[in-house]
């Protein structure tokens, strides 16, 4: 077992079984999803779903309701499959952005379907997601959704516009990486806690939560970026490189080395040059580094949860080390 599976397991038995019961309608619901729509379209957003992933976001939404709300965790499991869809949809896309070819260890839609199914399949899971959400005919839920939507398409427009700027401060790399992964972990916290009957003041603590343990995510998936490898995380060594996104662990490595800093990412040729220059990081230690940013991060997010059930915050405590963990 992955140390991502092992997470989901461990979450599972400390939140309680419902969890485990709640995963299961999310992939029933995400298949029914998948099938129901015209052929080739729903092939490329199928097989996206299909292909898994690790489902971390729906299991943050369900460890955020703390229970199984009175309708039998129906409105949860889809506000859990729309927040899915929602990160299916960008996938698809960012892959287009981010010229990529691998994908949850399969050919990326953009690589075996070309630009504009590419497009169209994500936003057909774009439109399942809030139809899928709409359902549960709350306003706070969707705008919770869209909010989260919104920041994501910022932020990889903006990673678009400060491609190859080796010049990136780290300030502006954090904002990015709040728009375009913090804010979903917060939208999943958001809707479990408001379906699982929060009050403001509580929804407010745990999107604060879902906020510090997405922008640790992003920074742990940059580092898995350059340090790989590939056979554990499903996606190219030094995509980010190839791409000209500039994230922390070449931030700081540029500080620290005058070969890293000399570097001009337009001029790197190929993936074999990409991961040298992955290769020349990380003997600088700024990947190290930005891991142990990322492990700050969430052990903040722990420390500050509010008074839970035990249970529930375990599995809190859990999710949030597993975010740094994985891959380890
Ligand atoms: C990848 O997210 C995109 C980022 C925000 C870094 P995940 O690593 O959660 O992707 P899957 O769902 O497990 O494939
Ligand atoms: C996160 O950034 C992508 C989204 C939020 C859609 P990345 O571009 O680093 O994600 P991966 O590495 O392709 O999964
Ligand atoms: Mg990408
Ligand atoms: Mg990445």
């Amino acid at each position: 077992m992955n140390a991502v599976a092992a997470t989901v397991e461990a979450v599972a038995d400390a939140a309680g079984r419902h969890v485990r019961a709640l995963m299961t309608s999310l992939e029933q619901r995400l298949a029914e999803l998948a099938a129901d729509h015209g052929e080739v379209l729903a092939r490329h957003g199928g097989d996206t779903i299909a292909a898994g992933g690790k489902r971390l976001r729906p299991l943050v939404v369900f460890v955020a309701a703390g229970g199984i709300p009175g309708d039998g965790g129906r409105a949860l499991v889809r506000a859990a499959a729309a927040v899915e869809l929602v990160h299916s949809a960008t996938l698809v896309h960012d892959d287009i952005l981010d010229a990529a070819d691998l994908r949850r260890g399969r050919p990326t839609v953009v690589a075996s379907a070309g630009r504009a199914m590419a497009t169209a399949t994500g936003d057909l899971l774009f439109s399942r997601a809030f139809a899928e959400l709409a359902r549960n005919e709350r306003r706070d839920e969707v705008r919770a959704l869209s909010v989260a939507s919104t920041a994501l398409a910022r932020g990889e427009l903006l990673q678009r516009a400060e491609a190859f700027d080796v010049g990136v401060t780290l300030e502006r790399y954090l904002r990015r990486c709040e728009l375009k992964t913090a804010a979903l972990f917060q939208a999943a916290c958001e809707l479990g806690a408001l379906e699982g009957g929060a009050d403001e003041t509580r929804v407010g603590e745990l999107a604060a939560f879902g906020r510090r343990i997405g922008l640790a995510f992003q920074l742990l998936d940059d580092v898995l970026d350059v340090s790989g490898p590939p056979g554990r995380t499903g996606k190219r060594r030094g995509a980010d490189l190839l791409d000209g996104t500039v994230t922390l662990p070449l931030i700081l490595a540029r500080e620290r080395s005058d070969d890293v800093a000399a570097f001009d990412l337009r001029e790197i040729g190929g993936p074999a040059e990409a991961e040298a220059l992955c290769d020349a990081i990380e003997a600088t230690g700024a990947a190290e580094d930005a891991r142990r940013l990322a492990l700050e991060m969430v052990n903040e997010a722990s420390a500050t949860l509010p008074p839970l059930p035990t249970a529930q915050l375990h599995a809190l405590h859990l999710i949030a080390d597993g975010v740094v963990d994985r891959y380890a």
